[in-house]
């Protein structure tokens, strides 16, 4: 249970020196104090919150609706403050009793900082005009006073990351088929992310940020980084790193040139975490096992060391030759050359096939090349857990998250 008195910290640490992080944004839509290449259409706010068609609640009703932020109804905290669990009615989004209308999911900004401010309508210019279905879907906004809160639809399963790391006995480990199934889903929401119509980098695509509704579906949530995407090769150049440390690109974190590519490096740490159970980043581990993707490379390629890197907890699920295409998509994601990382299609057609593939063998009953007993089991503590939080020279900004979010069902 979230204590949600946690304050988010994010110091400004232009990249380039001189810059002013701040120029540019104030009262427009570019959350990150980001100066890009390209022109964006920049909205006020009033045109933001105006033209999405977000319904606006007054503090009093999500004050009713989660039955006055009650702490047994936390679902989850971030780097910005607690998520609540509530009910509105279907039709005409007024509180409703516990039990009853519709489940919704309030995230409360506990700071009234400019960036936590800019991250909350950035939030509200992107999801208020993007629907897909691996996108999670907003339904509304609070802005009262000191009041900044989100309204969502409530997905009952929680973050992947708490499926992947949690070792309670209530959560079950995913299997290949689910784990191979939400890698894909989270593909699809980042295609449609990266294609013409939409034109965003995401910039946060992070275990937590993977939501799961009651069938394992899976969309992408958190949108406060996002970006309109630059056009043809061109790229935005970040006076400030933002992400969270771990899945950030090298090449991002170096420069600040942001691409879709970085979203794509983001992706293969994830893919890697799905296949290994371990965290990007655990300060539990020894030292050279500590940074997921650096301890992990020297195994993705080889047969017969693929299986030190695969999630003891999914032993038997999988064939060789599956592991082997998982492991070399992570890789191919995880290139330090940009340009040899998949597009995004690619991602979405890879991920599909071996869907595929697995779901073929499973109705076979095949009994072909099962993998080999391993050694290690992958254990996380959830003091590691990580936060959103900007990057500077490669050193993860302070900003500890108290508690994990419990799952709910
Ligand atoms: N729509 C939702 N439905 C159900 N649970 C949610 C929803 N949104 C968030 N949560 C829960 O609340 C937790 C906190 O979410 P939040 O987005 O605030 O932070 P985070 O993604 O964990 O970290 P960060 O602040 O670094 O992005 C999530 O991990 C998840 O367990
Ligand atoms: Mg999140």
């Amino acid at each position: 249970m979230g204590s949600c008195f946690s304050v988010r910290i994010k110091a400004e640490s232009p990249l380039h020196h001189g810059a002013d992080p701040k120029s540019g944004s104030k009262g427009g839509y570019d959350a990150s104090g980001t100066s890009s290449t390209v022109p964006s259409t920049p909205r006020t706010e009033g045109e933001i919150l105006q033209s999405s068609n977000l319904k606006s609640f007054s503090f009093g009703e999500l004050k009713a609706a989660t039955r006055n932020f009650r702490p047994d109804s936390v679902l989850g905290e971030g780097g910005f403050g607690c998520v609540y669990k509530g009910w509105i009615d279907e039709h005409s989004l007024t509180p409703a009793r516990p039990g009853t209308g519709m489940v919704i999911a309030v995230k409360r900004l506990n700071q009234e900082s400019f960036q936590g401010h800019q991250e909350w309508l950035t939030e509200i210019n992107f999801l208020g005009q993007l629907y897909h279905p691996n996108l999670v879907k907003l339904i509304g906004y609070c802005l009262e006073d000191d009041h900044r809160l989100l309204v969502y639809e409530f997905m009952p399963k929680g973050s992947l990351e708490n499926h992947l790391f949690r070792r309670a006995s209530y959560v079950q480990p995913l299997s290949w088929n689910l784990r191979i199934k939400i890698a894909l889903d989270a593909a699809k929401g980042l295609a449609f992310l990266h294609s013409d119509k939409a034109k965003v980098i995401y910039r946060d695509l992070k275990a937590s940020n993977i939501l799961l509704d009651s069938n394992y579906n899976a969309k992408l949530s958190d949108f406060g980084l996002a970006k309109d995407g630059p056009t043809g090769s061109k790229s935005h150049v970040s006076t400030r790193v933002m992400g969270t440390y771990g899945y950030a690109a090298p090449e991002y974190m170096a420069t600040g040139h942001l691409t879709k590519k970085s979203d794509i490096y983001s992706f293969g740490v994830v893919l890697l975490e799905i296949l290994s159970g371990r965290r990007a980043i655990d300060k539990s581990k020894p030292s050279r096992e500590q940074n997921l993707v650096d301890w992990a490379r020297p195994y993705l390629g080889s047969k017969r060391k693929v299986f030190q890197v695969m999630d003891a907890r999914l032993e038997g699920q999988y064939s060789l030759k599956d592991a082997l295409k998982a492991a070399n998509l992570a890789v191919q994601c995880l290139s330090t050359e940009p340009r040899f990382r998949p597009k995004v299609e690619e991602l979405v057609k890879a991920l599909e096939l071996l869907l595929e593939s697995n779901d073929n063998e499973e109705s076979r009953g095949s009994q072909s090349e099962k993998p080999r007993k391993r050694y290690r089991s992958s254990s996380n503590d959830p003091k590691n857990r990580r936060s959103t939080k900007e990057i500077s020279a490669g050193k993860a900004a302070s900003n500890p998250k108290p508690t994990a979010s419990p799952l709910r069902a």
